[in-house]
């Protein structure tokens, strides 16, 4: 079987992504796989995967034209197997404000929230849309580009005053904008892995040097911690699993995913999901699947079986 690695492409997580796919090209090799194509994705790539007779797509792209359901549609189209979840689902969980009303149907705790749109800022102006943000949310408030990964875009607003540029530095990358009452408390992720059966690996928190989990903390070395398991009483990461795999079942995930939560005390909030969450070997969900007893090499001959199914 030939897998084809798809990565890079042209969204705001284009590095993330080149080095996902670098870490699961490494780790296929690892896992015996001999015929792997490394494809930095791009718009010949019905040329490349047809020229490469590419039979399974391994898909390490993240954020736009990668986790948002369009290429999952090309390669149905193709008739492609491809990793991971299928158009729907990732089109649904890329939209954060369609994942949260989702969650609010389903029971599944999540933080308060109000949108703000292009036609809005249009129609009233930017600071009477900030003004009815405040009234509704209040602050401290986390302001989020709808549909952006590894938080860019993201603004924490602590004072009135910065309300209206957090939301237009959001406006620059989509035409909705998610701002949520910031809760403060435990970053936690829940890993969840399989088909029907699936099942959440060992839960992790997060620590980061910076205070918060932005970008740079993401991926500078030594800028944040991932602590496994989290220190949180049993009872506790137990509830999280279970909320993660039920937003897993709501939003029609497929393969893999990562939920991400906010817990205060015994209460836990979903933000959002994952559908292809980071892979580089020092990643969340390979450093999950490595509490639960599964190495790299053996997590990606997980996927490439789950897709297979
Ligand atoms: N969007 C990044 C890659 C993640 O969630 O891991
Ligand atoms: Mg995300």
């Amino acid at each position: 079987m030939h897998i084809g690695v798809l990565c890079g492409g042209r969204s705001a997580e284009r590095e993330v992504s080149l080095r996902s796919g670098e870490a699961v090209y490494r780790a296929l090799l690892a896992a015996g796989y001999t015929c792997v194509t490394k494809i930095d994705v791009g718009i010949d790539l019905v040329e490349q995967l047809k020229k490469n007779k590419i039979e399974l797509a391994f898909l390490a792209l993240h954020g736009k034209y990668g986790e948002d359901g369009t290429i999952q549609g090309l390669l149905e189209m193709l008739d492609i197997p491809y990793t991971g979840s299928g158009v729907l689902a990732s089109a649904l969980a890329i939209n954060k404000i369609a994942t949260k009303k989702i969650f609010m149907m389903e029971g599944i705790p999540t933080p308060r929230f109000t949108v703000v749109n292009r036609r809005e800022v249009y129609t009233n102006g930017l600071d009477q849309a900030a003004v009815r943000v405040f009234k509704e949310v209040g602050i401290p408030a986390v302001v989020k580009a709808n549909t952006q990964g590894s938080t860019i875009g993201i603004s924490f607003v602590h004072q009135q005053d910065k309300m209206s540029s957090a939301i237009q530095n959001a406006l620059e990358y989509d035409h909705d904008v998610l701002i949520e009452e910031f809760i403060a408390g435990m970053e936690v992720t829940a890993s969840v892995l399989g088909n029907e059966e699936a099942v959440a690996l060992p839960l992790i928190e997060i620590t980061s040097a910076k205070g918060v989990y932005d970008y740079e903390a993401k991926y500078t070395p030594g800028l944040s911690d991932h602590i496994i398991p989290p220190r949180l009483p049993e009872a506790t990461q137990g509830y999280i699993k279970e909320l993660a795999v039920k937003a897993y079942r709501a939003i029609g995930c497929r393969g893999l995913a990562r939920v991400d939560f906010i817990v205060r005390q015994r209460d836990a909030f979903a933000l959002e999901i994952n559908t292809l969450p980071g892979m580089t070997a020092t990643s969340l969900f390979p450093d999950a699947a490595k509490h639960a007893g599964i190495e790299f090499p053996e997590l990606v001959r997980r996927i490439v079986e789950l897709a297979r199914q």
